[in-house]
Order: structure tokens, then sequence, then C-alpha cells
């Protein structure tokens, strides 16, 4: 791959700045001092620092996108357009959303060819936090409140035949913007499941109505507040350090 391919995946700069940082000297490959930034390297065996400090290759591929609505998550649909779609230019092999936003929900999706990451985020028994945004009808009273946290009937069952409540949850409000423009009243939902249309059914079940719903965040991933809806863009260093990608 192109050196300069390489560094912009470890988010050293726009192509323009890294072409200046090498020619400034502070890339080297295999130890010496390498001054243009288009040569080809050898991501799996070249060892490529970057002031000093050297930089390691993951072979896999880690996006966040901030999904618009209109969109589906899946990689493949007859008629609508899906997310996949969005990443064409990227040419990924095996890129897979980690779960599925409605196509009404905008916000925070990861998008990676990593397997073993998808199931992890994804496995019940890890009870991943995942916050919303959710812009409902009508205010929430305490005691609405208290049931979604404490856990809600959804009409899902247990093997048993047994009612299967949510698991608790919590509400919180937006500082300073607790209704949107249209003066429909917005919480913070953050949940540790990932059931089918869950948000929306929770807030059915306490007689309320999910007008616009977004995701803020999935486990330590936050929603890039510069993203806008349609916009991705690989993960950090740091993101992936928190989400143990090795
Ligand atoms: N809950 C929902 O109802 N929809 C989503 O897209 C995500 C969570």
């Amino acid at each position: 791959m192109r050196l300069d391919k390489f560094l912009g995946d470890h988010n050293i700069g726009t192509r323009k700045q890294i072409k200046e940082y090498v020619k400034n000297g502070r890339c080297s490959v295999n130890g010496n001092p390498v001054l243009k930034a288009d040569i080809h390297i050898d991501e799996n065996s070249d060892e490529i620092s970057f002031d000093g400090k050297v930089l390691s290759y993951s072979k896999n591929h880690y996006y966040m996108l901030n999904k618009p609505v209109g969109v589906v998550s899946a990689t493949f649909d007859k008629k609508q357009k899906t997310v996949i779609d969005i990443f064409k230019d990227e040419n990924v092999k095996g890129l897979n959303p980690c779960g599925r936003l409605d196509i009404d929900t905008e916000g925070l999706l990861l998008l990676t060819d990593d397997g073993e990451l998808i199931h992890r985020l994804l496995s019940p028994k890890k009870h991943v936090d995942k916050t919303y945004e959710v812009h409902i009808s009508h205010e929430l009273s305490d005691d609405d409140i208290k049931l979604l946290e404490e856990g809600v009937d959804i009409g899902d069952k247990n093997d048993d035949g047994s009612k299967k409540l949510t698991l608790p949850s919590k509400i919180s409000f937006k500082e300073g913007s607790e209704r949107d423009e249209n003066g429909n009243p917005v919480i913070l939902l953050t949940i540790h499941e990932g059931r089918f249309h869950q948000v929306k059914r929770m807030l059915e079940a306490v007689g309320n109505e999910v007008l616009f719903l977004k995701r803020l965040s999935m486990g330590s991933l936050l929603l890039d507040p510069e993203l806008n809806p349609g916009e991705y863009r690989e993960l950090t260093t740091e993101e992936k350090r928190a989400l143990n990608i090795k």
C-alpha cells in the first residue's frame, strides 16, 4: 500500500499534510528516513515510524458512521440504500454494520470487518450500554420514568412463557435542551440490551410515541459531533484501544 494511505489510516493528517510531514523527515521505513509520501510499503512486514513512534498495522477496518435516516442497516437490500452503499469508495471486503438501527433512526453505527468485535459488542450476555436521544410525543410522568427504568413489558416472552421485562435502564435529560425545535420533549435513554425496536416499544409501553431517535453511544464509543448524518471516519487509536481492539 502507499505510505500516505498507511499514515492516513493512522489519522496522522490529511493527504496534503502527510506529504509535507514526510518531506520534513518525520517518517522512516525500517529505520531509514523517507522523504516521499507516495512510495509503496508492505504494511505487513515493513516497520513504519512517525516522529520516532512505530505504527502498527491493523489488518481490520473500523469506521464510525453517523447513519442518516432513510438508509437500512444491512449489507444488501433489493430496494433501499444500505449503509454499505455509503462505503463503496473504501472497497473494504467483509464490512458489516455492528447491530442495526431502524431505517428512520439516525446516529452512531460502527462498521467493521472484525467479526470477533461485532460478536463481542452484540453478545446479549455482555450488556453493552447504548444511549439514545429520544424525541417523544409528550412528557413522561414520574411513574413512567420509574417503570421504564425498572423494566417494562414490551410484549416479549421468556422460554417458559412468562413476561420478559426489559432490563433496568437509565433516563436523563440533555441540559438546556429538554425540548426539540418543534417543542417536543427530548430524553436520553440508556439501555443494556438490543431487542428489536426496543426504544420505540419501551416508550409505547408507557403510552408514549417516539418521534425521532438518534443513537449517541455504544459502549465506550461516542458519536463524533463533527460527523453530519451520512458522514463517517475511521476510529482513532484511542477509540480502538478503549474497545480492546488489539
Ligand atoms: N430502538 C429502536 O426502537 N430503534 C432503533 O433503531 C434502535 C433502538
